[in-house]
């Protein structure tokens, strides 16, 4: 049997101050890797051993210097890209009113964050044959107006995420995507306070068909990225995983 240590590895993680990244952050760590994690904001309670570099991913020189700061700290190599860097805002009046800087911002911080980054990171990627694993969002599956900007920028995630795939996958470097459902996390429990808000319905009410009986933790999210970047996942490239505890069960992928 193949083990999951990730012994050895190095690991950068956008986006792991808080929410899913951090759950990443620590499966990571727990897992032996040695993490990287990045963010706007820095905070002071990181797991010991975690190294952060201050960055805003939203636009393309935060992401040349993270790259560039992550290879000096781990001495030019790298083994485990996880693009999970992400925000944004619900407008329950819907797509039409969505101001033109964010529909850019959007575009910015959950999409071209992570072409960017991988860009930035591919030579050291392709150098140790390593793992990318993409964060998307089940709102590609879904149709919420009110995230419209969001949306499509996630459906591009998705397809740059195919596509690179195919083109690193005979070079020996895999790229999986993650989609998470509806996960407790400061960033996403604003949002769906909002949508409820707007619907006149309460928060709970958004989870509470949830087909496996409750709403997602972060963890839930970390354990599919800790296999996808793991030797167990070695014959992996190009996936979608959906964890979404069954809420997307019937919606076309
Ligand atoms: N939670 C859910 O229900 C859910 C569902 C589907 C998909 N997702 C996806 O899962 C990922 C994590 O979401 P989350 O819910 O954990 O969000 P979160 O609680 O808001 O955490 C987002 C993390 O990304 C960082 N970040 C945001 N914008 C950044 C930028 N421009 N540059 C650098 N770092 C930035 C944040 O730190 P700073 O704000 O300090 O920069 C924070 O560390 C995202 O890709 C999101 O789209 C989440």
């Amino acid at each position: 049997m193949v083990n999951n240590s990730l012994q050895g590895k190095r690991a950068l993680v956008t986006g792991g101050t808080r929410g899913i990244g951090a759950a990443i952050v620590a499966k990571l760590l727990a897992g032996g890797a040695s993490v990287v994690t990045t963010s706007r904001t820095p905070v002071d309670n990181l797991p010991e051993g975690v190294h952060y570099i201050q960055a805003d991913l939203g636009t393309a020189d935060g992401a040349t210097s993270l790259a560039a700061e992550t290879l000096q700290y781990f001495g030019g190599g790298l083994d485990i890209l996880v693009n999970n860097a992400a925000s944004g805002q619900a407008h329950p009046k819907g797509a039409a009113s969505i101001p033109d800087e964010e529909w850019q911002s959007a575009l910015n911080t959950s999409y071209l964050s992570a072409v960017w980054v991988t860009s930035r990171l591919l030579p050291a990627l392709l150098d140790g044959k390593g793992a990318i694993v993409n964060i998307s969002s089940a709102v590609t599956l879904d149709v919420v107006p009110a995230l419209a900007h969001y949306a499509g920028a996630k459906a591009a995630l998705e397809k740059y995420s195919q596509t690179l795939a195919a083109e690193l996958a005979p070079q020996g470097v895999r790229l999986n995507v993650v989609i998470p459902g509806n996960v407790a996390t400061p960033g996403a429990d604003k949002i769906r306070q909002d949508l409820a808000d707007a619907a006149g319905i309460p928060v709970e009410a958004i989870t509470a068909g949830t087909p496996l009986g409750r709403g997602g933790i972060p963890t839930d999210i970390a354990e599919a990225v800790g296999f996808l970047v793991s030797d167990q996942a070695q014959w992996i490239t190009g996936t979608q995983l959906l964890v979404d505890g069954g809420a997307s069960v019937g919606l076309a992928a």
